[in-house]
């Protein structure tokens, strides 16, 4: 079941010390997402997708304003909840897909389940299951290295669902990959978003792309200036 996630009022300010010049990166967002969407987030190069990205992931932290998921507000719980939030809820995959390369597939794919104390058979099993979900069963004993770009971010899709989160993060996922490719890959986001009623934010720049969402969030130095 996918997560509602409200943001409110939401800035975030980096720097402002002597050593680095003051950004402002977002100014007063507010939005929500419903269990099950999926919306792009569409906007220039700096205009903060990042930034708003990590936030709701608790990779950071707003410098004012609310992030509720499911009614909770992720901002203000302690440093082990915000853990567990990250580990448990919301999963993030990025734009060069951040495997481990001494690792194999199943191997990155059932990490984050040893991680969070899921005994290595159990992991095993379900690394090999979700790996066959995104239809890569034949390359469960292949090294990144060894796999085409779509295939690698196949792998960190099925590293990011194996934990059965609430909420994808997705930055610039087809951002490394050409366009059939990335096709490919926004396919299996809209399969996995009606089959597992997942919450899905994906940050583009590419409006191909941010047209493959239902809703799209337009930003513009840092706020949030049309939904369509
Ligand atoms: N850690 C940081 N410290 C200081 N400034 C930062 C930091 N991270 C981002 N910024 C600044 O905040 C603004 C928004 O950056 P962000 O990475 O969120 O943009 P983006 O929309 O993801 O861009 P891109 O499409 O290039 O990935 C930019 O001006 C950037 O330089
Ligand atoms: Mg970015």
């Amino acid at each position: 079941m996918g997560a509602r996630v409200l943001v409110e009022g939401v800035s975030k300010r980096y720097g402002g010390d002597p050593s680095t010049p003051r950004t402002e990166a977002l100014h007063e967002v507010s939005f929500e997402l419903l269990p099950g969407s999926f919306t792009a987030l569409l906007g220039p190069s700096g205009c903060g997708k990042s930034t708003l990205l990590n936030l709701v992931g608790a990779l950071d932290k707003p410098t004012s304003g609310r992030i509720l998921v499911d009614g909770l507000d992720i901002v203000s719980r302690s440093e082990p909840e915000r853990d567990t939030y990250r580990r448990r809820t919301a999963a993030t995959i990025f734009q060069f897909f951040n495997l481990l390369s001494t690792m194999t597939v199943v191997e990155n794919v059932s990490l984050p389940l040893l991680l969070d104390g899921v005994p290595p058979r159990r992991a095993d099993d379900a690394a090999r299951q979700t790996l066959t979900e995104v239809g890569l069963d034949e390359k469960l004993t292949a090294f990144p290295y060894q796999l085409s770009g779509g295939q690698m971010q196949r792998v960190a899709i099925a590293r990011a669902l194996v934990v059965n989160p609430a909420l994808l993060l997705a930055d610039e996922p087809t951002g490394n990959l050409d366009s059939r490719t990335g096709n490919q890959v926004l396919d299996l986001i809209e399969e996995l978003v009606s089959a597992r009623g997942l919450t899905v934010v994906m940050a583009t720049h590419s409006e191909a792309a941010a047209a493959r969402a239902t809703r799209v969030l337009h930003l513009l130095d840092g706020r949030l200036v049309a939904a369509s």
